[in-house]
């Protein structure tokens, strides 16, 4: 072999090495792929490239921002859009629309989310909108500052709301994603959901006959409920659960509760461990049997949990789904349950670490 054309082999082989790397995704995407049977190859891949994301929790979906001691702010933007590939955005849409069936939006409050959206997508990242605690159609005690409706026009009103936002969005790039509601409970369990989520979905597609939207199973978007769920008929959805197991350790002292769990429990030994893949095998034996991809849209930990704990949840957690293909986002950004400190503006960094590297 000539010494030139040694110089030309290895020079291409560089040149192919150096090409893959700068080609190759940013922040992490997915090689293992879910069964995607039953929906687009378009909404299959918007699946796989969800990759690594963060809720941007307890800000636009307290009863008015602020109510539970963050605010969105414009810095947060670009800080999160630089390490992330998705940002799901829980959005309070029933307090911000008038009492009655039509459940016209505020305006004011519209074209604030508007705004952070379009600067999410600006980021070139994926922006899961979420319709968030609408307590009273759960059945749920209101909270402060939540206002009460009439129980008749209860379902009127998420319809409503969702013709507005459908609208308002329509000609949105398709990197914004819809999710129909967090973690439908209580009266909603079993076919009142399934009979409302067919409904809203049919809204969505009057003006979005294509844009990707998320559906989750009743309990809270369990796992365990994925079999009660009837997905419409539809080849534009991802399913959205969401797994806070082991309770005990990740909702440690939290105020909401009925009852508040002891603090002190850590994570995460063999038991613990194992209830972990246990919910992602059975996450992945759906998946497999009915072709519709999954996105796991919330997981998190409080802060009364030590912090070595903690970084084993999340590590444990994320090669739990990531190896089955499951794109993420961690519950969440800057509450008690977060992984930036909004007093320093800094990163908790072994919880950043535990997330991205
Ligand atoms: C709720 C939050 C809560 C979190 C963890 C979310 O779905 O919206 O208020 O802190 O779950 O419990």
């Amino acid at each position: 072999m000539s010494s030139r054309f040694l110089f030309v082999v290895v020079l291409c082989t560089w040149l192919t090495t150096a090409q893959a790397q700068n080609s190759a995704p940013q922040k992490n995407t997915r090689q293992i792929r879910q069964n995607c049977a039953a929906v687009s190859s378009t909404t299959c891949d918007v699946a796989h490239t969800l990759g690594r994301g963060i809720n941007l929790g307890n800000m636009l979906d307290a009863p008015r921002e602020g109510d539970w001691g963050v605010r969105l702010l414009p810095a947060y933007i670009d800080i999160v859009g630089i390490k992330f590939n998705t940002v799901r955005l829980p959005v309070r849409w029933s307090n911000n629309a008038v009492p009655s069936a039509d459940a016209t939006l505020d305006e004011f409050f519209a074209k604030r989310v508007e705004k952070v959206v379009d600067a999410l997508l600006a980021q070139g990242i994926y922006v899961i909108l979420d319709f968030h605690h609408y307590s009273q159609i759960h059945g749920d005690k209101l909270h402060r500052n939540e206002f009460e409706v009439a129980p008749d026009v209860l379902e009127a009103r998420f319809l409503n709301i969702w013709r507005q936002i459908s609208i308002r969005y329509k000609n949105h790039p398709q990197k914004l994603l819809f999710e129909l509601l967090n973690e439908p409970h209580g009266k909603l369990n079993g076919k009142p959901w399934n009979d409302l989520a067919r409904k809203s979905l049919a809204i969505i597609r009057e003006s979005n006959p294509t844009r990707t939207v998320l559906i989750g199973p009743t309990y809270w978007n369990n796992v365990k409920h994925l079999d009660q769920l009837h997905v419409p008929q539809d080849k534009n959805v991802i399913i959205a659960i969401h797994s806070y197991e082991p309770f005990n350790f990740t909702h440690q002292g939290v105020s909401y509760l009925p009852i508040p769990l002891p603090i002190g429990k850590k994570c995460c030994d063999d038991q613990q461990k194992k209830q972990i893949t246990d919910i992602a095998t059975n996450a992945e034996m759906w998946n497999k049997k009915y072709g519709y991809p999954l996105h796991l849209g919330e997981f998190g930990s409080t802060d009364a949990g030590d912090e070595a704990s903690r970084v084993q949840y999340i590590r444990l957690m994320r090669s739990e789904f990531e190896s089955r293909g499951i794109g993420w986002a961690y519950w969440d950004f800057a509450t008690s349950f977060g992984v930036f400190s909004s007093k320093k503006m800094t990163w908790i960094e072994p919880l950043r670490a535990a997330l991205l590297e």
